[in-house]
């Protein structure tokens, strides 16, 4: 089925309102009347789904929203009133029930005066046995890098039934940070233009970002569930704090982390739960965790552990064993952990051929290879000489490279690789955050515990940034041989998965754009790879 609304038509009626703009400055943005943002959907379950618009008044207003079976609204099947208040920054959510199962749905809303939001396409969750079920995975959507091409090819396809955005929809810095001037494409220009600290900031970006016309198409085309990662906050965040948080200059924590979860249940297709599971009949339970702002202990910090040390190796060993394998370090909760290992062995026990988690950092471990400070560049930044150079000194130590995804947190790792063994789950996991491609076989000892396709970023640069003088086929053969689990690997390339999940077979595609520097949806290469059920390891197809 194709989707498609007439753009034409739009503009006639006068609906596009700021999309009609290419980038409107700040001022356009918050004077904008109207539907200002197009729609979007979200958390589907058998008989319902959430709708979202923006309708952008002097007063709170009023909306009605319908949906339908058919685009020309003739057989309408619910809707609901729901009021667009000046509180949520005109942003309005409702969720419509007694929707039939299994169903592709068209939704639009309608303002006081008659005017109607574009229309959006929803779906309602199958239920029973199902023999295919198609997942979009996105994330690291950076605007000053590019172009959301990988939204926009995505926003065509026919073959997905829900999006899921795992985090960094939008970044948080100030415009020329990053990017840098340098990197950073003509016309993607942010608003505000300082970094996002206060409620109104976050909002404000928001109100950019959802401006660009591959993200509105997604949105419509498509449900989507969403959780997000450190910068719709701020730079490697955790409960307590962030590395991009200063308090000094801006203010406490608590007041900087509540605006920007605010911000984001606004202008997302959320509800305010904070972790959810989603059925698809009986082919799979999707989980979808909560990792960055609920529980997660502050980040490890080995640099500082080995600051001043004339042992090296000594300091290194301690660190591990102390510091890094503390349990005390935490990345879910013990409340979001029984909900989430209670979830898997129920799946399981229920029937449920797979289990598929969709979260944000990358579980599959990763050290750094013996080349890694070779393949510097000489005029590399010192931090980024310096980083290389630690990760290479906690390789030898049995360490991995990157503290802020799970390999930072071991003990709680551990935790849920033998809940799913207990289980005896069919363990699908899927991460962003790293802004690279990769297929990890995840092993707990000599045990295969699940498989996880990690996706590359819409837009943010990954590994080839920093090593820009090796090539990435090197360095994926110097990763891979480093790190016994990891299958596939590319640290170059931007895109976004897809899954196509049967009861046999689940098929990951990791979609490699062929630019992201100008607007342009054509697609370069893809990557496939599969698991079968009880096999729990990727395989080449
Ligand atoms: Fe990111």
């Amino acid at each position: 089925m194709n989707f498609s609304v007439d753009r034409r038509a739009l503009v006639k009626t006068g609906l596009l309102g700021l999309g009609a703009l290419s980038m409107p400055g700040t001022a356009a943005i918050l004077t904008a009347q109207g539907f200002t943002h197009g729609v979007a959907s979200g958390e589907p379950s058998q008989n319902s789904v959430l709708l979202w618009t923006r309708y952008a008044a002097a007063n709170d207003t009023r909306l009605r929203a319908e949906l339908a079976r058919d685009i020309n609204f003739t057989h309408i099947v619910g809707g609901g009133d729901v009021t667009a208040r000046g509180e949520t920054d005109h942003t309005a959510k409702i969720t419509i029930g007694d929707l039939p199962a299994n169903s592709w749905l068209y939704y639009r809303f309608v303002a006081p005066d008659g005017s109607m939001s574009r229309i959006g396409r929803t779906r309602t969750l199958p239920q029973g046995d199902v023999s295919r079920f198609g997942i979009g995975l996105f994330s690291c959507s950076n605007m000053g890098f590019g172009w959301f091409n990988a939204y926009g090819h995505a926003a065509k396809r026919n073959d997905i039934d829900l999006m899921i955005h795992v985090g960094d929809y939008f970044y948080e810095y100030n415009p020329g940070k990053y990017p840098d001037p340098s990197q950073a494409v003509p016309g993607r220009i942010l608003q505000p233009d300082h970094e996002t600290v206060t409620l109104a900031d976050y909002r404000l970006r928001y109100a950019a970002y959802r401006l660009d016309e591959d993200l509105q198409a997604l949105h419509a085309a498509f449900p989507m569930i969403a959780r997000w990662d450190d910068h719709e906050s701020a730079n490697d965040s955790w409960k307590g704090g962030a590395e991009n948080h200063q308090p000094d200059s801006e203010g406490g924590w608590s007041v900087r982390k509540a605006a920007a979860e605010r911000a984001y249940r606004e202008w997302l297709p959320v509800s305010d739960r904070p972790w959810d599971s989603y059925q698809i009949g009986t082919l799979a339970t999707i989980f979808l965790p909560e990792t960055r702002l609920t529980a997660r202990t502050q980040q490890v910090d080995l640099a500082s552990a080995l600051k001043g040390k004339s042992d090296i190796q000594a300091a290194l060993t301690r660190f591990r064993d102390t510091v890094w394998l503390d349990p005390s370090h935490r990345l879910m909760g013990a409340d979001q952990e029984k909900w989430l290992f209670d979830g898997l062995a129920q799946s399981k026990k229920s029937g449920t051929q797979w289990q598929i988690l969709a979260q944000q950092v990358v579980m599959g471990p990763l050290s750094a290879p013996s080349a890694l400070t070779d393949w510097l560049p000489a005029d590399a930044p010192a931090y980024v000489r310096q980083r290389a150079m630690v990760g290479l000194a906690a390789a030898k130590a049995g360490l991995p490279f990157n503290f802020d995804s799970w390999d930072g947190y071991p003990v709680d790792r551990n935790r849920l690789y033998e809940a799913a063994l207990g289980a005896d789950a069919d363990l699908i996991v899927l991460a962003g955050d790293s802004h690279n491609a990769w297929g990890n076989n995840l092993l707990h000892g000599t045990d295969r515990v699940g498989v996880e396709f990690a996706g590359h970023s819409v837009t943010s640069p990954g590994y080839e940034a920093y090593f820009q003088a090796v090539s990435p086929t090197r360095t994926a053969k110097a990763l891979i041989e480093t790190n016994p689990g990891l299958a596939f690997c590319d640290t170059s390339r931007r895109g976004y998965v897809s899954l196509d999940v049967k009861p046999d077979a689940v098929d990951g595609t990791w979609h490699f754009m062929s630019t992201i520097r100008e607007h342009n949806l054509a697609l370069d290469t893809s990557k496939n790879m599969r698991v079968r059920p009880g096999v729990r390891m990727l395989e080449e197809i």
